[in-house]
């Protein structure tokens, strides 16, 4: 049996495409050439979630970091592991040329440049060639990086926008005994060839209709540079856009020129570093994140909230924002966990 499924996207675009009964709802969307997001392909990562609108479906697997059970009562679900059983309809709250993004795939860049740029923090260019095209991905979204000379792969996000040149940037936090960062530190060098994998990940910069909160925690600014020089590069996004960008140490800040840059290109563009280790040299902003959030400002205003940081620092925002009974517009997260080897 076949049934007829329609997805609709933020854009206002829908795609119409058949499905067979007992099949699994990405894979008939990807055969028919609609690359929804996707990842873990396992219920696990929530990278491809939709929301049914209408019509009858089933799913095998979802984990509960994927579709909390509100979700679930919202009718939203993973098409990794959906099989409808009559027509339907879904959303999908991201534009329609999101899925016209390549499938995850293997490539290789080669080294341009490697600089520490923090105490903790090293910067890697890469040029890649894709056969003369574009690579695509979404600001925000990683790449998988084997680590040259061994079978070892990282994950890191795109500290840039997507680019004719294929010039791409990755944010490393260097470990003191890392595989990546004992690469970086003592072996890379201009020329070297690195594989990777990509584009992966499900967090990436939405359609903006609200004003924009960036809540950053170390190298998980990265992801925002990657968002905030594509809204640049389209001279602003008509929103207030806030970065708070945390860490532990001064020592451990990096692309600060960069940042404030953003306030010359991205009309309402603020910015709010913030150290959380006492004594420190410095005259700005202690403690963690949100302790200096504003409740009652963000009680008042609707906002979309996109949060990317080490896995505490994700839920203790997640956790004032409960407290506090802020309830932002759409909140979005990447919890990364640093590797210890
Ligand atoms: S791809 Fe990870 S939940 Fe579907």
């Amino acid at each position: 049996m076949t049934y007829k499924v329609a997805f609709s996207f933020a854009d206002g675009k829908t795609l119409f495409f058949p499905v067979q009964s007992n099949e699994i709802l990405l894979d008939s969307a990807l055969r028919n050439g609609i690359n929804i997001p996707m990842d873990c392909r396992e219920g696990v990562c929530g990278t491809c979630m939709g929301r049914c609108e209408s019509g009858h479906y089933e799913m095998d697997y979802v984990d509960e970091e994927a579709l909390s059970v509100k979700d679930l009562e919202q009718r939203k679900i993973l098409t990794c592991q959906t099989r409808v059983q009559s027509d339907a309809s879904f959303y999908f709250d991201f534009d329609s040329t999101v899925c016209n993004a390549a499938r995850p795939a293997e490539e290789r860049g080669v080294v341009t440049h490697v600089e520490q740029i923090s105490q903790t923090t090293a910067i890697l260019h890469l040029d890649v060639d894709v056969d003369g095209q574009q690579l695509n991905f979404l600001p925000g979204q990683y790449a998988r990086l084997q680590v040259p000379g061994t079978e070892s792969k990282r994950s890191y996000s795109f500290a840039n926008r997507p680019n004719a040149e294929n010039k791409l940037q990755f944010l490393i936090r260097l470990l003191p005994d890392g595989v990546m960062s004992n690469y970086i530190r003592d072996r890379c060098k201009v020329g070297d060839e690195i594989r990777f994998e990509a584009p992966l990940g499900a967090f990436y910069m939405r359609h903006i209709e609200k004003p924009l909160m960036l809540v950053a925690g170390g190298t998980g600014l990265s992801a925002f540079l990657g968002m905030l020089d594509e809204i640049a590069e389209r001279g602003g996004c008509g929103q207030l856009v806030h970065l708070f960008y945390g860490v532990r140490q001064v020592t451990d800040l990096c692309e600060l020129k960069r940042i404030q840059s953003y306030a010359d290109r991205i009309p309402g563009f603020t910015f709010t570093p913030v150290i959380s280790e006492k004594g420190q040299d410095w005259t700005g902003k202690q403690g963690f994140v949100p302790e200096h959030f504003d409740a009652a400002a963000m009680r008042e205003t609707s906002f979309d909230m996109y949060l990317c940081g080490p896995p505490p620092m994700v839920e203790s925002v997640k956790t004032w924002l409960t407290e506090n009974n802020v309830a932002s517009g759409h909140l979005y997260f990447e919890k990364f966990a640093d590797s210890n080897t």
